[in-house]
């Protein structure tokens, strides 16, 4: 092992009640990096923090810390220390107080000679000496070096934190865990802690691992930053890898600003989107549907005619040193920045440099269920939910015994197709979203929502864990509850078995 690794995540899955919230989760961080995990909420980031900090047990996988497995060690016993999101201060201690409670319950070993000048070692609790000297220090550090009498009570939320830190610092761990420390804070403040952070982590020369779903400041302390999604790592790169090459939509819609268009490769690293060919140094096979994501500040606009593309300005947001600017191509909006005044209404032209287009695979074109199945009335059962479907369309040239039942008949033969095993697919544009839950056949959450372009994809999960991805012009927010509805005719069914298997022997 790599001894400059200070702990090693070896695919770590959390389950809890039989929901698996981590996800076979691998990850090396080395001493003294400052590492950020970034996600939407509810993707696992503070189960992944707990389970290294001790208070909860990985359901399988491995934690080493220092190339040993921790798993079973108590909180106490790593040397590990947490600031939460709440920073818990005891209200009727002092400053001074709060940060030398976990110190004065601390026993150290202490080597002594005994009278007959034999060595021995005891665990004897810290001098009151040096107590004040560690205290002193870490107080330094958070620079509240001033405040050692204060009433915590009587501090700002800024203030409160930092004792919160200077609390966990003082115990000297390897290593620091912090759960979106900064989110209680506002703006300003949240800016000014950042730049501390960063300070306090290089003058303490530990590891920090730090948890948060603001992406900025995810990109302003890190050294590298986890992206997470759905409790597995999505990516994991310094903030310029992240940034400057996402390896999904995903993670360009997470971290910055971001246009994302669906595309088509027409010739060797040229691809198509926008309604113009643009060239492209990503390498892809011909005719390869690939999504391409743009940052807005490498978007050049020109006169009209002069670019790959034209567009019409739509919007302006005059932005301090430059504008902000959307401008319609078609039915899709492109996000733009430009230091010029330019008109809303006016004709522009577009133009991205090759290198600043970055092309990615994408991953599914539409929903594919493997482990559906036919129902006694014909319907298509997907996880819990059925729909009406165009069974005939199973096998070419038969048709169905009778509405409403599971019965086909073709070449003279009847085959009893209930219960019969199917694999479905349907692509996400048939994924009809709805407001009205009365009239799907399937309801859910919409958990993921990304704009590409023209229209949103979303993905939104049932109950019972099924997936449907769709795509549609209307707006939805995450966590929304919707009804979905899939036409009988949209689906593409195939039989997993032979159909000889269903046939009716009278
Ligand atoms: N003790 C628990 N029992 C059951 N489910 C839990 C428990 N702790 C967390 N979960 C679930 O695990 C999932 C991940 O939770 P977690 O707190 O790790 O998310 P997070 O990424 O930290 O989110 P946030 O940004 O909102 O803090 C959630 O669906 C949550 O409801
Ligand atoms: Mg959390």
């Amino acid at each position: 092992m790599d001894d400059s690794c200070i702990i090693s995540l070896r695919n770590v899955t959390k389950e809890f009640d039989g929901t698996v919230v981590v996800d076979s989760f691998s990850l090396d961080i080395r001493k003294g990096e400052f590492v950020t995990i970034l996600g939407p909420s509810g993707c696992g980031k503070t189960t992944t923090l707990r389970m290294i900090a001790g208070f909860e047990t990985p359901t399988s996988g491995e934690i080493l810390l220092n190339g040993e497995d921790i798993s079973k060690l108590p909180p106490y016993r790593r040397p590990v220390n947490t600031v939460f999101q709440r920073y818990a201060l005891f209200p009727y201690l002092n400053v001074y107080d709060n940060v030398a409670f976990g110190l004065k319950l601390k026993k150290v070993e202490k080597t002594f000679t005994d009278r007959k000048g034999n060595k021995v070692t005891k665990l004897v609790h810290l001098s009151p000496e040096e107590i004040d000297r560690r205290v002193a220090h870490a107080l330094e550090i958070v620079d509240l070096d001033e405040m050692e009498e204060r009433d915590v009570s009587t501090l700002s939320g800024g203030q409160q934190q930092r004792v919160a830190i200077a609390r966990a610092i003082v115990l000297e761990p390897q290593v620091l865990l912090l759960d979106e420390p900064l989110s209680a804070l506002d703006r300003k403040m949240r800016k000014d802690m950042q730049i501390e952070l960063k300070e306090m982590h290089r003058k303490l020369g530990i590891t920090f691992i730090y948890v948060t779903h603001d992406q900025e400041e995810a990109l302003t302390m890190s050294d590298r930053i986890v992206v997470m999604k759905d409790g597995t790592l999505e990516q994991v790169g310094t903030p310029e890898d992240i940034y400057n090459e996402p390896v999904s939509a995903y993670v360009a819609d997470f971290i910055g600003e971001s246009n994302i268009y669906n595309g088509t490769m027409v010739e060797k690293k040229k691809v198509r989107f926008l309604g113009g060919v643009f060239s492209c140094v990503d390498d892809f096979p011909v005719n390869e549907k690939v999504e391409v994501v743009v940052r807005p500040e490498d978007v050049v606009l020109g006169t009209p005619g002069k670019g790959v593309v034209d567009g019409v300005i739509e919007g302006k947001i005059f932005q301090g040193i430059h504008y902000s600017y959307s401008v319609a191509v078609g039915k899709s909006e492109v996000v733009c920045r430009d230091t010029h005044d330019r008109k809303v209404g006016s004709k522009v032209s577009i133009h991205v440099a090759k290198d600043n287009i970055q092309v990615m695979h994408k991953d599914n074109i539409e929903n594919e269920y493997e482990d559906a199945y036919i129902d006694s009335e014909g319907h298509l059962v997907i996880g819990e939910d059925a729909f009406p479907c165009d069974l005939a369309s199973l096998v070419k040239g038969s048709k169905l015994e009778e509405e409403g039942g599971s019965v086909l008949l073709y070449d003279g033969k009847r085959y009893e197709l209930k219960d019969a095993e199917v694999r479905a697919n349907v692509a996400f544009d048939a994924v009809k979203m709805s407001d009205d839950l009365e009239t799907g056949h399937a309801q859910g959450r919409v958990i993921s929502a990304v704009y590409i372009g023209d229209h949103y994809h979303y993905i939104v999960r049932t109950d019972d864990e099924e997936d449907y991805e769709a795509d549609s012009p209307y707006e939805w927010l995450i966590n929304d509850v919707v009804a979905v509805d899939i036409a009988p005719e949209a689906f593409r069914l195939k039989l997993k078995k032979p159909l000889e298997e269903y046939e009716i022997h009278e």
